[in-house]
């Protein structure tokens, strides 16, 4: 627990699954006041309202869609209408999907550099301009990957979206340091989430990905999530512009494992 997140207003974008409801979720249990913004599945929104309130926390959703910029602008606004306030915004709404490079259509690249790049941008955008306009030394968290730096053939839309961010928090992390505002990544590798359920039903698939992960399983969004709480509370005070890799080792090069090369 972090005492400090008590009563803290967090916006988690995509907050009704995955790792966004882990996120949710886990704020609820330190006592924020959590945003939950969702696309379209209002009972999933409804079911981590239930739970992040169960948990002592206080819930909000919101319905929205990060890719459009009237939505965003609004989602900090009715945060601050309900919850008079907002101090940590955690953009992690994202989509995926494989196909081979040559084939990808530039409807599927847009929508998932849209969703993941520009979604990121416009929810750190807003929340900058509420941040500097108010004089709160705010935090924002990036849902990032361990694809912002392997490479990932058949997923360069997702690769490159990913790359990005990373870009986009160091250079906005630098940018307003001077104002006590905090930007980082949170790069999960890969986790026990719905967006993965299908590949980690199938024994060989889910066996061919735990090869590639030097402590051997699958990680858990509870374990992302305590990332997240970590590097929204002042426990993290002097962090900014970095990536925290929740990824059990993938990002480490497994296949040097043992002394090879
Ligand atoms: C993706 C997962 C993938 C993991 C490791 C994550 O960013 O969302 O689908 O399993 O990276 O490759």
């Amino acid at each position: 627990m972090y005492s400090d997140l008590k009563d803290k207003v967090v916006i988690v974008t995509g907050g009704s699954s995955g790792l966004g409801k882990a996120m949710a979720i886990r704020f609820g249990k330190e006592q924020a006041n959590v945003v939950v913004n969702y696309h379209s599945n209002q009972e999933e929104a409804m079911a981590v309202q239930e739970e992040i309130e169960k948990a002592g926390g206080k819930a909000i959703i919101i319905k929205g869609d990060v890719t459009r910029e009237e939505d965003v602008i609004s989602l900090i606004q009715t945060a601050v209408e309900k919850f008079g306030r907002v101090e940590v915004m955690i953009n992690n709404a994202g989509i995926e999907n494989p196909v081979p490079s040559h084939e990808l259509s530039l409807d599927n690249w847009n929508k998932v550099l849209d969703t993941n790049l520009t979604g990121a941008f416009l929810g750190s955008r807003e929340a900058l301009k509420y941040f500097v306009e108010n004089n709160i030394k705010g935090n924002i968290i990036n849902m990032s990957s361990v694809h912002e730096v392997i490479p990932w053939p058949l997923f360069v839309h997702y690769a490159a979206s990913k790359g990005g961010i990373k870009s986009m928090t160091e250079t906005l992390a630098l940018e307003y340091a001077p104002r006590g505002i905090r930007v980082n990544n949170v790069a999960p590798g890969a986790i026990d989430t719905p967006i993965n359920a299908e590949k980690f039903e199938d024994p060989e698939q889910k066996e061919d990905v735990e090869s590639l992960i030097p402590m051997g399983y699958i990680g858990h969004p509870e374990q992302v999530a305590a990332a997240a709480v970590w590097l929204a509370s002042s426990e993290s005070s002097y962090v900014t512009g970095t990536t925290l890799f929740v990824d059990g080792g993938m990002t480490k090069y497994p296949s040097f494992q043992a002394g090879r090369g």
